[in-house]
């Protein structure tokens, strides 16, 4: 029989039948490469520079390979139809907010708090990606952060679990479509599962203490939302789970992933992430960081090649052929599912016939201005006359595409990317723009300033556009100071002494302390790392066009000595109204901006709150009482105020996003339930249903019910 005519070569087959007929025809080697990925190339991350594997066609994954489709081509082929099995290889790399189309980081597309243009912003990405010969992305990171010393915050949707795993949902239907076997759609990939952001003072790939409690309660939701979703694969992460590795965790990989999630498609570990379990004091030998992954439940092996040791394990009977098979297994019906088999190959067209496309680009800075969040706005500073004569644009954020693209910005060109000084002629064409670099990010240099200075005397109004920089957030990128570097605040309160209005916008991957700025702007607008609409975004928002919707998804603090600081804490034995109430001595304990935290250009009014304990259901009226129409997001707020386990003080368990004229007013109406909604997760990760007394809020009403067992 020829191979075109194995079973598992049909497609009109089912698909379990095709990966059981092809695991069959596996040898023990070929079946060790399938749980095996090499890079052959760098990729946008330098902790990742390929260290040159030789490539083999009987290799399962590569990844971080940015050749483009023709070459992707030339390596599948070799896989395809010069090996014994002609087994497709699955090419995957970091698509974490797009690919030659820069998207918002996905902390600033969390604060859109709309999933629908998550979605499509990830729609684009898989297309843009898929084009150039990708199948499989390393996202969304639904790592639930407290911590934003730690630089990956950049990377997930924020500080709530319930918002990450709705927005990771979203991610994965935008890669993977209706149809993941479909061309245009790549497969996601869920990470780091599980409690990486757990680390301890926000080192990165530091060990992390977790309660059962707080495994169920905050890191594992996503996942299981993800999960649901459909997400087609996982990512082990490098923490060390309590003395228990993520990747050599049976508990996580396979009693909640598999036994209680039923998850069928495979889990690859992090960079390495099998052989540092030797750092982490697990073990030094190879062998057994294979066997214990393996067992664990980690399918494949990135970069590391632990997994080599698979023969000599099974002939020594230290591992079950079974559990190879089931390995195996798992990555054959992704391959399957993905559609590899039947679409192996790319078409070669040109990257610009399917990259940077006006409705990609329109989709971009949709999403960027959505995701802005204004924190200021002292006499309606905003929006910006058009008629300004002269107009101030200074800082080093005005002239840098990276500070828009962020880390991770897969293959977005920086030279393509708008800059505000690019773009603000055109939305202010009778001003005169002064602009002025004014100081670098980092260093002591106020060189600068005299010429800021000048721009800003020449001016009606100063907008101040300073940063982080677009390469100080991200993987490994960890700080005790997350205030914004160099003499960027020295340069503000200088310009500030001129006494003309000041706009201050600040670009970010994390939070970062506002304290040394607040005072010394009028208004403030925090406009992250958007990428390709940034600038466009942001003008949209100077202007008037657009209405700023943002809403904080992560809490800014005062201080680093707040942290770990977050919206869903637990009570303390006394209340702040006690005399004796633990409270700083020596700083307000409240953050500088909260969770939900955003303005808008016009004025959001709540009232008439009311529970239906009989129905569940809870509605609140909800006016726009200014003079512009707006987006503003209903956030529910649960509180338990008695529980034989103790609740926070107060949870996310609903939000919609209401779109209001001027004067028009809305009953918003949430139906809740009581499992999904009352219950808490208890530390077994069982749903807990305790009748009693509960606290709904939202905006500024709140309204009491009891609710009895049924
Ligand atoms: C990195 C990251 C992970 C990424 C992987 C491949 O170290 O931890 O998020 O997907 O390696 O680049």
């Amino acid at each position: 029989m020829k191979q075109n005519e194995y079973p598992y070569r049909n497609p009109a087959l089912p698909l379990e039948e095709r990966v059981e007929d092809l695991l069959g025809r596996m040898t023990l080697e070929e079946k060790v490469d399938q749980l095996m990925q090499i890079t052959i190339g760098a990729d946008t991350n330098p902790n990742n520079a390929g260290d040159g594997h030789s490539f083999r066609p009987t290799i399962g994954s590569v990844l971080s390979y940015s050749g483009g489709a023709k070459n992707r081509n030339a390596f599948q082929r070799l896989a395809v139809e010069h090996t014994r099995l002609g087994i497709p290889i699955i090419w995957g790399y970091d698509v974490i907010h797009g690919w030659r189309t820069g998207f918002p980081i996905p902390l600033a597309q969390a604060c859109s708090w709309d999933p629908s243009l998550i979605e499509a912003g990830c729609r684009v990405a898989a297309r843009e990606s898929y084009a150039a010969g990708i199948d499989w992305t390393f996202s969304p990171m639904l790592d639930v952060p407290h911590d934003p010393r730690w630089g990956r915050v950049m990377e997930g949707y924020g500080e709530d679990p319930l918002a990450a795993g709705i927005f990771g949902a979203a991610a994965v239907r935008g890669y993977q479509g209706d149809d993941p076997s479909q061309p245009g759609t790549i497969a996601a990939c869920l990470k780091h599962f599980v409690g990486y952001a757990a680390i301890e003072a926000g080192h990165d790939y530091a060990y992390t203490d977790i309660s059962s409690r707080a495994l169920h309660e905050i890191y594992l939701p996503p996942f299981h939302a993800g999960v649901k979703a459909g997400a087609m694969t996982l990512m082990s992460a490098f923490n060390d789970i309590t003395g228990t590795p993520a990747v050599v965790n049976h508990y996580t990989l396979t009693e909640v992933l598999r036994d209680r999630w039923g998850f069928k498609g495979f889990v690859v570990s992090d960079w390495d992430g099998v052989i540092q379990v030797e750092n982490q004091g697990y073990t030094s030998d190879p062998a057994e960081m294979c066997r214990a992954a393996l067992t664990a439940g980690n399918d494949m092996e990135m970069n590391s090649t632990s997994y080599r040791n698979i023969p000599q394990l099974v002939a020594s009977g230290r591992l079950e052929m079974q559990v190879v098979d089931e390995a195996v297994r798992r990555v054959l019906r992704v391959k399957f599912a993905k559609g590899l088999f039947e679409h192996p190959y790319r078409d070669e067209v040109a990257p610009e016939s399917v990259s940077l496309l006006p409705e990609s680009l329109e989709i971009a800075r949709e999403a960027a201005r959505a995701s802005m969040v204004l924190l200021k706005n002292e006499s309606d500073t905003l929006p910006l006359k058009t008629t300004l004569r002269h107009i101030a644009l200074i800082g080093p954020v005005a002239t840098d595409p990276e500070a828009s693209a962020g880390a991770w910005a897969a293959m977005v060109l920086p030279e393509t990317v708008p800059t505000l000084r690019d773009v603000i002629g055109k939305y202010f064409p009778e001003s005169e723009i002064h602009f002025a670099h004014g100081c670098d990010y980092e260093g002591d240099s106020e060189e600068g300033f005299a010429e800021a200075v000048a721009a800003a005397e020449k001016s009606e109004v100063v907008i101040m556009a300073l940063g982080e920089g677009g390469n100080r957030s991200g993987e490994n990128r960890s700080y005790t100071n997350i205030a914004l570097p160099g003499r960027q605040a020295a340069l503000l309160r200088r310009i500030a002494e001129l006494g003309r209005p000041v706009v201050l916008l600040v670009s970010s991957g994390r939070p970062i302390l506002y304290p040394e700025l607040e005072p010394f702007a009028n208004a403030i607008l925090h406009i992250w790392e958007c990428g390709h609409g940034a600038a466009a975004g942001c003008c949209d928002i100077l202007t008037g066009a657009y209405n700023p919707s943002g809403r904080l998804a992560i809490t800014f603090p005062r201080s680093v000595g707040q942290i770990p600081i977050y919206y869903n804490r637990h009570h303390r034995a006394r209340p702040d109204s006690h005399s004796w109430n633990g409270t700083y001595f020596d700083l307000d304990d409240s953050p500088m901006y909260p969770f939900g935290y955003g303005l808008s250009y016009t004025r959001f009014e709540y009232s008439q709150m009311s529970v239906s304990v009989p129905e569940l259901t809870a509605q609140v009226t909800l006016r726009n009482a200014g003079e512009r129409a707006g987006k503003e997001t209903v956030f529910w707020f649960l509180s338990d105020p008695e529980a034989k386990l103790t609740q926070p003080i107060r949870r996310l368990i609903a939000f919609e996003q209401i779109e209001l004229a001027p004067g028009e007013e809305q009953i918003v109406t949430l139906h809740f339930d009581r499992m999904r909604d009352l219950a808490y997760i208890d530390p077994t990760g069982r749903k807990v249903f305790e009748p009693g007394r509960f606290i709904l809020s939202v905006g500024s009403e709140k309204a009491e019910f009891i609710v009895r067992a049924e």
